[in-house]
């Protein structure tokens, strides 16, 4: 059996724990001192995500907090509703919003991030939110905390805790992604303010000798630790391997197994940190070709085929949802996506749901473009996005998409490591 690294809790950690355990354990387990369940009882309790798992690591078992991640990441994943992704980095955010003519202040990304989250009815089809660091911390033009707002609302809260991409020395151009040092204290404190989970992305990039055994190797160990620290601290980790839509001509079928390979060593190293599957969220980008790729008539029904093939290859059933980002997909095609994903696989084990940024954002940034007087507009159009991205979830969408036709959306995603300056001010010293 795998050690645990984590240090012993303290007694009283392990004996409030104890008492939380036995709390888990069906009433007829034999472990709680009453009749061992027997046929179905125990047939049922053993492919149930939610009745508590008998603990098999001691990270698990001594772990206070897993009651509460493992309905955490059923509530996110729940049907009908999926995550609105708005953890831009700010030169990131500072990319999108010079799309529109604003500029990169914090008072700009600051009210574009009020017109998304106070969008009346969100809730009814957004479950979690990801912020950055600096949204985590912002208010509406109230002085409502976001993070209090959301929740009031029943939205779960929670932030991108890695800082950024590097370049890893030895490859071409592939990256590391950063953020560790110093990850337990931030997750402590993420927790204290209200924050449920955490979100950390590699990225993988398809190309010749590409993902390299290095770059699946470090960033797959790296997810590992991000998500053992935060579960250790009682933060769902959303576990992010992104293989990235890119130039290249190569098939969706390469596409399909460079996406299997990288998935396998992530769960690997998963498992490597005693990492509890039921209390996580996968977000992997679809299997998708090469952008100079020929495009088949069925593609979309290939895109869905391949995703799902992988998916079920590479995630394990104790997952309760697979979270997929949008990638640059255009909004439309990022909609239809989902809905296929279903249809190809309508009783899959796991929630196939949606965490999308650019395909949820980008349409709402131009309706919006900074003006008071295009609030009200902009946040129907976010409505109804989110709507239909929820109806595809359920794979019943069957009417006209509110940004019909949008252009695939690959602004770069740039690096917030690399592109920094000066570390911002403030709790943590990245
Ligand atoms: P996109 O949906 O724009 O790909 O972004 C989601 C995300 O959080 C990527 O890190």
């Amino acid at each position: 059996m795998v050690v645990v690294s984590a240090p012993n809790p303290p007694a009283v950690v392990r004996s409030a724990s104890l008492v939380l355990l036995l709390a888990f354990l069906p009433i007829g387990s034999g472990l709680r001192g009453g009749a061992v369940p027997t046929g179905a009882t125990a047939a049922a309790a053993a492919c149930s995500r939610t009745a508590m798992p008998q603990c098999t690591s001691e990270f698990e078992r001594f772990n206070p907090y897993l009651k509460e991640m493992i309905a955490t990441a059923e509530q996110i994943s729940r049907r009908g509703h999926g995550i609105l992704a708005t953890d831009e980095s700010i030169p990131t955010a500072g990319k999108r919003l010079g799309t529109v003519g604003l500029p990169n202040t914090e008072e700009s990304r600051r009210s574009f991030r009020e017109v998304l989250y106070t969008t009346p009815g969100l809730s009814r089809y957004i479950s979690g939110v990801i912020m950055f660091d600096e949204t985590f911390r912002q208010t509406t033009g109230d002085g409502a905390r976001f993070t209090t707002y959301l929740q009031d609302e029943g939205i779960v809260v929670g932030v991108k805790v890695d800082t950024g991409l590097q370049p890893l020395a030895g490859t071409d151009g592939e990256t590391a992604t950063q953020g560790l040092d110093g990850l337990a204290e931030r997750c402590r404190a993420y927790y204290a303010e209200g924050a449920r989970f955490t979100k950390w992305r590699a990225v993988f990039k398809i190309g010749p000798g590409m993902p390299s055994e290095r770059a699946i190797f470090e960033n797959a160990h790296t997810l590992g630790r991000f998500a053992s620290i935060c579960q250790e601290h009682g933060l769902v980790p959303i576990v992010e391997p992104e293989v990235t839509l890119g130039p290249g001509d190569y098939t969706i079928e390469h596409a399909a197994y460079e996406s299997q390979r990288v998935l396998s060593h992530v769960f690997r190293a998963l498992n490597t940190h005693d990492v509890v599957l039921e209390a996580m969220l996968l977000k992997p980008s679809m299997v998708l070709p090469g952008l100079d790729a020929i495009i088949a008539e069925n593609d979309q029904e290939e895109v869905a085929r391949l995703t799902v093939k992988t998916m079920m290859r590479s995630v394990p059933p104790a997952v309760p949802g697979i979270h997929f980002l949008s990638g640059g997909m255009g909004a439309e095609e990022a909609t239809q996506n989902l809905q296929l994903l279903q249809r190809a696989c309508p009783d899959s084990p796991w929630a196939l749901s949606f965490s999308y940024g650019r395909a949820l954002q980008d349409a709402v940034l131009k309706a919006w473009a900074g003006e008071p007087e295009n609030v009200a507009v902009a946040q129907e159009l976010m409505r109804e996005l989110a709507r239909v991205n929820a109806e595809a979830q359920l794979g019943v969408w069957n009417e006209e998409h509110p940004s019909p036709g949008a252009e695939r959306v690959l602004l770069p995603k740039l690096s917030y490591s690399s592109e920094r300056g000066p570390a911002p001010a403030g709790l943590f010293n990245w």
